[in-house]
């Protein structure tokens, strides 16, 4: 059912969630452990933000790796190769490069050969804001098929001694996998604002590389655009707040969360929050969540979900989502996409191999996505030749 159905004007498309994936580095550091770094405790960091541990890239990881380990679950989940997709938005506030972006990254590891890639910065919203583009250039028919990914570094950007902030971030990526359809839902409405006198609350200071954050100021700011920007995108799509299944909020801190959900009146069991697990990891935080909401069943067919998120520039923003993410792709080709996906993947990878230019720009990727790649392609090569 999905696709563009013969006939269907661009009026009629719709951008649906198909697929979704998260990576978060192996490497665990827990409030205890940081509590040795500076001058901090497991109970307040709990108390305050409601974070107990997060996870850390290791030194071979890279802003494109973990973005395309996250977007290669999202295929695999939504049944398609990445040869089958037009669009890669990154939204990141550490990429690996000024240029090339970390989305042309993405699309050399993955072999995304159709695709056009590029980065978006938004700090926390990143991710609502890429979401937002994808589905307008869907629904205008611009593109098909958007992997759009939030990812970031932030423990690279921290004062490990400064425990206003280095208590608060960790890293990981989340990716979704949009495609254009004629039936109605998906991504319905969105709405995206940015403040840029309040700039100075939340940077990355020029001389130390470190991020600086006024936490008091980001957490009254957080409080009044949670709120507000919920509601604006429910008037949008012409919901009541009564009306939301769920709501996956970006996870800076539990009680901006607590303090939202009162001022809307969704029960709060309603806002999904992982935020103990991974702390604020920024750009990758709402998707992350989403993918950990579908594996505890939180996401039926046709309920209605609300992703809101805020952070530095400042920016904030919302998108109110009909969930009808099915699964229609019969088995055979969901096979066949997949060894599409796979063997362009390798093919760039021998390509790259043969110029020895492999890890010199985007640094290595993660191992285990590289090697699940070039196992798999090798079993499938005969039927790869017809899977476009
Ligand atoms: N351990 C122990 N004490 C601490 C710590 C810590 N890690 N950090 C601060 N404190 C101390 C302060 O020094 C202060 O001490 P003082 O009273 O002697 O001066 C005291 O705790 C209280 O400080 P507050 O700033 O009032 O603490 P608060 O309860 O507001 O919590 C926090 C601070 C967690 C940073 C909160 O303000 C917050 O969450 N703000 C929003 C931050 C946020 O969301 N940032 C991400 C934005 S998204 C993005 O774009 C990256």
């Amino acid at each position: 059912m999905f696709g563009r159905a013969p006939g269907a004007t661009k009026s009629m498309r719709y951008a649906h969630i198909i697929g979704w994936g998260k990576y978060a580095p192996a490497k665990v550091l827990t409030n205890a452990d940081i509590s040795k770094m500076v001058d901090t405790t497991d109970e307040w960091i709990r108390d305050h933000t409601g974070i107990s541990r997060r996870h850390v890239v290791a030194e071979h990881e890279t802003c494109a790796s973990i973005s395309a380990a996250a977007a290669q679950h999202a295929l695999d989940e939504a049944g398609i190769g990445a040869h089958q997709i037009d669009l890669i938005i990154v939204a990141s506030t550490t990429p690996d490069n000024t240029f090339p972006s970390t989305a042309c990254g993405v699309q050399d590891i993955l072999g995304a050969g159709q695709a056009a890639a590029f980065d978006l910065t938004a700090a926390c919203s990143g991710f609502i804001y890429a979401l937002s583009m994808a589905t307008d250039s869907i629904r205008m028919g611009t593109h098909t098929r958007a992997l759009v990914i939030g990812a970031e570094m932030l423990t690279r950007i921290v004062d490990w001694k400064d425990r206003n902030t280095c208590v608060l971030f960790g890293d990981g990526a989340g990716a979704v996998v949009l495609q254009a359809s004629d039936q109605p839902g998906g991504v319905l409405a969105s709405i995206m604002h940015a403040d840029g006198a309040g700039g100075e609350f939340l940077y990355l200071d020029k001389k130390s590389q470190f991020v600086k954050m006024n936490g008091r100021e980001v957490y009254r700011f957080a409080t009044r655009v949670m709120d507000k920007a919920t509601r604006d995108v429910l008037q949008k799509v012409g919901w009541r707040p009564a009306q939301v299944d769920l709501v996956v909020p970006h996870q800076a801190n539990l009680r901006i969360i607590d303090s939202a959900a009162k001022g809307l009146g969704i029960p709060r069991e309603r806002f999904f929050t992982n935020i103990h697990e991974y702390g604020n990891t920024s750009a990758a935080s709402i998707p992350i969540a989403l993918c950990d909401a579908i594996a505890a069943g939180r996401l039926k067919t046709n309920q209605k979900a609300v992703f809101v998120g805020f952070g530095g520039g400042l920016t904030w923003g919302a998108v109110a989502v009909q969930w009808n993410a099915r699964k229609e792709v019969p088995r055979a080709e969901r096979a066949v996409n997949r060894a599409g996906g796979l063997l362009s993947g390798l093919r760039n990878r021998v390509r790259k191999a043969a110029n020895r230019s492999a890890g010199k720009v985007f640094g290595t990727t993660d191992p285990t996505l590289v090697d699940r790649v070039s196992k798999t392609a090798e079993k499938v090569k005969p039927v790869a030749k017809n899977s476009e």
